[in-house]
């Protein structure tokens, strides 16, 4: 019995991402309180980071432990997953020993093979081509501070990366739209970012255009990780897509700046726009937390009546 996974935002339909924002509400009030909540006693998360983690490996590791289990951190340097053992064979090995799997890596097709083998449900904490948990925290940090995100406009500003397709494959299961302005030679891949069409996104020239009116903007390093080669040039490409104080002054009056961190000020955003008063990237990075805890009580325990 595998279960479910999640390795990419259409993983979840519409209302099981409802279930998730109020279950995410009530396991963070909880946690506020100094409350004890330990659903995932006895439960052990494996996690296998390929790239490097700040946010992800605290708030899956933190998450686990504050849900009552155990989180083990694996990575490629100090184990077999980097000396050549099949995808398949480390699947089938850790997911004998643990109840669910948190993967971090490059290629989205090494986390849907090694889902394929495993008995447990897989998360995908980061792979080239998405970025599930961030978008599931940024969403419910939306919500949180402007209600639903239904019908609104998010304006993605930068590399259309892993965290820009998840925003647009959001859009479509959560029906909002993106206003998506890259430089040249970097605009959208539909079937590399797993959209079902393109009704739910717009591509723009000017990235004033893209911030117009937005009710959410946000952007992201020029470069990921994985592509630092490309690093001089995307400096040079990348030179007039950053949020500055005059595209958040063209967005809606209410706006909200999002950054999944870690974020280059004087590069992707300026200093007076991530650390000025539309900016929410504390709250959205405190709840990858929050988030992740309702996302590891789902996939393990189904849902919890009320
Ligand atoms: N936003 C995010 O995933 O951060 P880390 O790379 O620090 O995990
Ligand atoms: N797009 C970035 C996100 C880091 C959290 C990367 O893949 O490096």
């Amino acid at each position: 019995m595998s279960g479910r996974h999640y390795l990419q935002f259409k993983d979840l339909a519409r209302e099981e991402l409802d279930y998730l924002f109020e279950r995410t509400r009530w396991i963070k009030d909880k946690f506020k309180r100094y409350e004890t909540y330990h659903p995932l006693h006895d439960r052990t998360l494996v996690m296998i980071f390929e790239k490097a983690s700040t946010r992800t490996r605290l708030s899956f590791e933190a998450g686990m432990q504050q849900l009552g289990g155990t989180a083990i951190y694996l990575n490629t340097r100090d184990s077999q997953l980097g000396r050549g053992e099949p995808v398949e064979d480390a699947a089938e090995v850790i997911s004998r020993m643990s109840d669910v799997v948190m993967i971090r890596t490059f290629e989205q097709e090494i986390i849907e093979r090694f889902a394929s083998h495993s008995r447990v449900p897989v998360i995908n904490g980061l792979t080239n081509e998405y970025h599930p948990c961030q978008i599931l925290a940024d969403i419910y940090t939306f919500i949180e501070h402007r209600g639903p995100i239904q019908g609104k406009t998010v304006a993605w500003i930068g590399d259309s990366n892993n965290v820009c397709n998840t925003w647009l494959q959001a859009a479509e299961v959560l029906d909002f739209n993106v206003h998506v302005s890259t430089p040249p030679g970097y605009e959208v891949e539909p079937e590399r970012a797993g959209l079902y069409g393109t009704e739910h996104y717009e591509e723009f020239k000017d990235p004033m255009d893209a911030a117009r009116g937005a009710d959410l903007v946000t952007t992201d390093v020029w470069t990921s990780m994985g592509f630092e080669a490309e690093n001089e040039a995307r400096l040079r490409d990348f030179h007039d897509w950053q949020v500055d104080a005059d595209m958040m002054k063209v967005a809606a009056p209410d706006a909200v700046f999002m950054h999944c961190l870690p974020a280059h000020r004087g590069e992707e955003v300026s200093a007076e726009v991530i650390d000025g008063p539309h900016s929410v990237v504390w709250d959205e990075a405190e709840n990858r937390l929050h988030a992740q805890k309702a996302l590891l009580e789902f996939l393990l325990l189904g849902r919890i009546k009320p």
